[in-house]
């Protein structure tokens, strides 16, 4: 059965089209994964999905309800629960009053009490007893993720939407969060996980659904996408570096380069994560090398991409350059190395 449908959404901010008439379904128990290149619309569509943004088109059905257009607490209460891409706990509290707030505004309605006891229960499973009493701000980047994976799940949600839960993980930490989606999904709840580890998302996803631009341009098992030229193109984005990439697939002889010219480096064509997407789909795990870009002032935020995040390999991430959203163009340039939170967003991607 189709827990989720998504029906030729369509989101804009201005003369931004971040999400073209998207349309895919997600089976119940299923785990989905989300890809595309930085700057796709996959957050979007996240937001777009729980309610944070009302889209310009097309409609959203959970459970065979119409959902399109409710705010984030009413999607929440009917089972959507949220990890972000960018974690934001409330540093000074526990970290057990961070995941019961998380038990009291979701599907069950709890109360405090009841909510608590949830907590602890989602705390032990992640791995973060020992810390229950410790201020969230305490944690490190791998503990907050799994805290925001805990307070999602405290919501007890039929559905989760997990947005780059694995970015900023070492391979351990990475191999143990995938062991987790696999516990979640035993307990049948049905996953979105957006990721740009390839080796992880292929591993764990019944299917992927690949967006660039804003539009879905494959559909399928991993297997179907990961062979899919006109996904390779997207990451690679040259249709010869696309073609090599493919054979080289096939007879594993060394792996061809990213491109190197600057001045295709530099085209808006081109001006985004190739490297990365050339190595993410060769699917190697522990192959991963983080860019930190720095993206506020005193905060550094990693993309771990499964390689570096310049073609001329490792290199300060070009999301820092500073260029307004309005056109195609300004958005490769704006949102292309890393996905760092954008300028003047008001909303939490
Ligand atoms: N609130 C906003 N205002 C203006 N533009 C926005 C807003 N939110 C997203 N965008 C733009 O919409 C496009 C899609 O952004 P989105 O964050 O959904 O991409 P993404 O696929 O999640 O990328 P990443 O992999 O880097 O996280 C980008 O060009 C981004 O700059
Ligand atoms: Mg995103």
């Amino acid at each position: 059965m189709t827990i989720l449908a998504v029906d030729g959404v369509t989101v804009r901010f201005g003369g931004l089209v971040a999400v073209d008439g998207a349309s895919f379904g997600v089976e119940e128990g299923a785990i989905l994964g989300l890809i595309g290149p930085n700057g796709a619309g996959k957050t979007t569509l996240f937001n777009t999905i729980n309610g944070v943004y009302r889209p310009r088109a097309g409609r959203i059905t959970f459970k065979g309800e119409d959902i399109t257009g409710l705010r984030p607490f009413q999607v929440a209460r009917r089972g959507v629960a949220r990890a972000h891409q960018v974690v934001r706990p409330l540093n000074d509290l526990s970290c057990l009053a961070n995941v019961t707030v998380g038990a009291c505004f979701g599907r069950e309605n709890l109360s405090l009490r009841a909510a608590t006891t949830v907590a602890e229960e989602m705390l032990s499973s992640l791995g973060l007893a020992q810390k229950a009493e410790l201020p969230a701000g305490k944690l490190n980047v791998a503990e907050k993720k799994r805290l925001e994976l805990a307070r999602a799940l405290a919501a007890k949600p039929l559905l989760l939407l997990a947005d780059e839960v694995l970015a900023g993980l070492n391979p351990q930490e990475v191999a143990e969060m995938l062991g987790t989606f696999r516990r979640i999904k035993e307990r049948g709840v049905t996953v979105i996980m957006i990721e740009h580890l390839m080796h992880a998302v292929m591993n764990v996803s019944d299917r992927v659904v690949v967006l660039d631009y804003g539009k879905k341009i494959a559909e399928g098992t991993p297997a179907e996408v990961q062979n899919d030229p006109k996904v390779i193109e997207a990451y690679l984005g040259d249709p010869k570096v696309a073609a090599r990439f493919l054979e080289e697939g096939a007879s594993d002889s060394p792996r061809p380069q990213p491109p190197r010219s600057p001045s295709r480096a530099s085209s808006p064509a081109t001006a985004r994560c190739r490297s990365s997407g050339a190595r993410a789909l060769r699917s190697r795990p522990g192959s991963s090398r983080r860019c930190s870009a720095r993206t506020a002032p005193g905060r550094r935020r990693s993309c771990a991409r499964s390689w570096g995040c310049s073609p001329r390999g490792r290199g300060p991430c070009a999301s820092t350059t500073a260029t307004s959203p309005g056109s195609p163009r300004t958005r490769r340039r704006t949102s292309a190395w890393c996905s760092s939170p954008r300028a003047g967003s008001s909303s939490r991607p």
